[in-house]
């Protein structure tokens, strides 16, 4: 996952302006992540507003290959990972589990174009033409284990 922050030092002091309160740190963060169409999760992505991004410990790693390597259509993979699905603030669901959870709203989306790969080689990383998506996310809330 690529990761951005949409923040600096004058938007810093503005905030403050505007809220009349000093010290007080306010983070506006985006990501970018990609998902092929072919992909389940392309569905639900597709479907909702919200999404959430859960990160997990290295202990999960066997349930983490699990999931990268099965399709939610053909598999439960909660109920095999033995992963606990929570609500979250923003309509989603995430995994009790996971070490950190961000909560995001979808901002734009934007289908990879080939006529723009810099560098040619990219293209054997598609030999079916499906080009990944690309979301821009805002965090809206993070959940972060203590
Ligand atoms: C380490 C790892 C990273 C992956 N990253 C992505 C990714 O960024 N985008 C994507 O579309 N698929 C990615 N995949 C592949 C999907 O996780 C995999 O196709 C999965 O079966 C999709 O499940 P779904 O059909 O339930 O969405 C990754 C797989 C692994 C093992």
């Amino acid at each position: 996952m690529d990761a951005g922050h949409g923040w600096n030092a004058g938007a810093f002091q503005h905030h403050d302006r505007e809220l009349g309160k000093h010290g007080r740190v306010v983070v506006q963060a985006r990501l970018l992540f990609f998902v092929r169409p072919q992909r389940y999760t392309y569905e639900f992505m597709e479907k909702s507003e919200a999404f959430t991004l859960s990160f997990f410990a290295e202990r999960y790693k066997p349930q983490l290959n699990f999931c990268g390597s099965r399709s939610g259509r053909e598999t439960d993979k909660v109920d095999e990972c033995g992963f606990t699905v929570r609500a979250a603030e923003n309509g989603s669901v995430f995994f009790d589990e996971a070490r950190l959870v961000l909560e995001c709203r979808k901002l734009y989306f934007q289908d990879l174009d080939p006529a723009n790969f810099v560098d040619d080689s990219l293209m054997k990383n598609y030999p079916q033409q499906d080009f990944h998506r690309m979301y821009i996310g805002e965090i809206t809330r993070a959940l972060i284990e203590a």
